[in-house]
Formats: structure tokens, C-alpha cells, sequence
């Protein structure tokens, strides 16, 4: 029963015009994927950068988007809110509460573009422009003392960022374990 119900439904698929690519093979549905659709959930970065996009922004513009964008959840200065404190920490991570923040914590610049641009505003993900990302990133740099308030990142300038917690981080190669 099932068997003549999926014929029918190939043969009437076929019929209406709609591409029958494997006809004749596997299920006869299917086709290729165009590289612009996988581009648009291809946006990851890596560490070195590779993936970053064409565009930059500054700790100005920055600090201006964060106040309309961010504030409300992560405080006016990135101190915390309902969102996790942004700034701070420094000096922390080895106390029985260490207070883990971009400063304080994350080892690569990289991610940040890569966190913010994917996951933030909590409430409107991946609205942001590049260029807003990028001003966003030096904003936030700045308010963990990482970089100089005339900063301008881009492709090239974000990855060369030395986060303060870079070698705070010993590999763990044991076999077979995460
Ligand atoms: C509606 C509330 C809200 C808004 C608005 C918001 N965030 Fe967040 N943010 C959060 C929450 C909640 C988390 C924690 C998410 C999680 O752990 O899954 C977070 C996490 C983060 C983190 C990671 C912090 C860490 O150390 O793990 C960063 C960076 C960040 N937000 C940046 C931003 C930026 C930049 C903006 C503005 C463009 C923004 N957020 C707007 C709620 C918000």
C-alpha cells in the first residue's frame, strides 16, 4: 500500500515539471546544492582569522551601537545585566569564583567577531552588518583595556589582537579524551 502511494506521488512530482534529476536511480528527488545557499551558513572563523569579512569599525561607532544594541542587556558599560558581564575579571581566573570575561578569559579576537556577529543581539542574531561587528569588537577590546580607544579593526588588524589570557591555556593531548 505504502509502495503505491510513494509511486503514485514520484509520477505525479514528474508530471508537474519538478526536477526528476536521479530518475530512475535512489529516490528520484534531490539536486544539487547552489554554493550561494551554503555561503549564507558558512560564517565560521577560525582562530587565524581565516573567514573574516571585507569591512572594519572603530571603538566610536562602536560604543554607539552598543548603547542602542547592547546596554540593555549587558549594562551601559558592559558590566552585566540579564547578559554576562562583558569587561572585568582580570586577574580572577585562579580564585575560587574567577570572573571569566573576553578580558579576563578568551584566549583569540577572532571569536569575538565570530560570537557576536553569530549569536548577538540574544533577541535579533546575525542582524548586524560586518562593519558593525567590527566597531562592536574594538569597542568591546577597548573596554577590557586590550586596545587603544583610536583602534579600527578589519580582516587584516582583528586576528593580530594579543588577548591578555593567550597562553593561559595548557593542551590536554591525552588519547581518546575531549
Ligand atoms: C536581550 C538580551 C541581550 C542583548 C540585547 C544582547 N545580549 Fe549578548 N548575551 C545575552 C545572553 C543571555 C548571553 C549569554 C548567552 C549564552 O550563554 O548562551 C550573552 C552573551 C554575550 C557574549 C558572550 C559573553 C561570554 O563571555 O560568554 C557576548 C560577547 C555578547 N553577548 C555580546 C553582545 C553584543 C555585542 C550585543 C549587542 C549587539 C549583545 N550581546 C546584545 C543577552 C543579550
Amino acid at each position: 500500500m505504502l509502495k503505491r502511494h510513494v509511486t503514485v506521488l514520484s509520477a505525479f512530482f514528474c508530471a508537474a515539471s519538478l526536477p526528476c534529476h536521479a530518475a530512475g536511480s535512489g529516490y528520484g528527488i534531490g539536486a544539487p546544492i547552489d554554493p550561494k545557499a551554503v555561503s549564507a551558513w558558512n560564517i565560521d572563523i577560525d582562530s587565524a582569522g581565516h573567514g573574516l569579512p571585507v569591512g572594519s569599525g572603530d571603538v566610536a561607532h562602536g560604543k554607539e551601537i552598543f548603547g542602542a544594541k547592547c546596554a540593555s542587556c549587558h549594562g551601559a558599560n558592559g558590566e552585566g545585566g540579564i547578559g554576562d558581564p562583558l569587561v572585568g575579571g582580570m586577574g580572577t581566573l585562579a580564585d575560587a569564583k574567577p570572573k571569566k570575561t573576553i578580558g579576563s578569559y578568551w584566549p583569540y579576537p577572532t571569536t569575538l567577531f565570530d560570537y557576536i556577529r553569530r549569536a548577538m543581539p540574544y533577541d535579533a542574531p546575525q542582524s548586524l552588518s560586518a562593519d558593525e561587528v567590527y566597531a562592536l569588537s574594538a569597542y568591546l577590546l577597548y573596554l577590557n583595556h586590550v586596545v587603544p580607544e583610536n583602534t579600527r579593526l578589519d580582516a587584516q588588524s582583528l586576528p593580530k589582537v594579543k588577548m591578555p589570557n593567550r597562553e593561559g591555556f595548557v593542551s590536554d593531548p591525552r588519547p581518546g579524551k575531549l
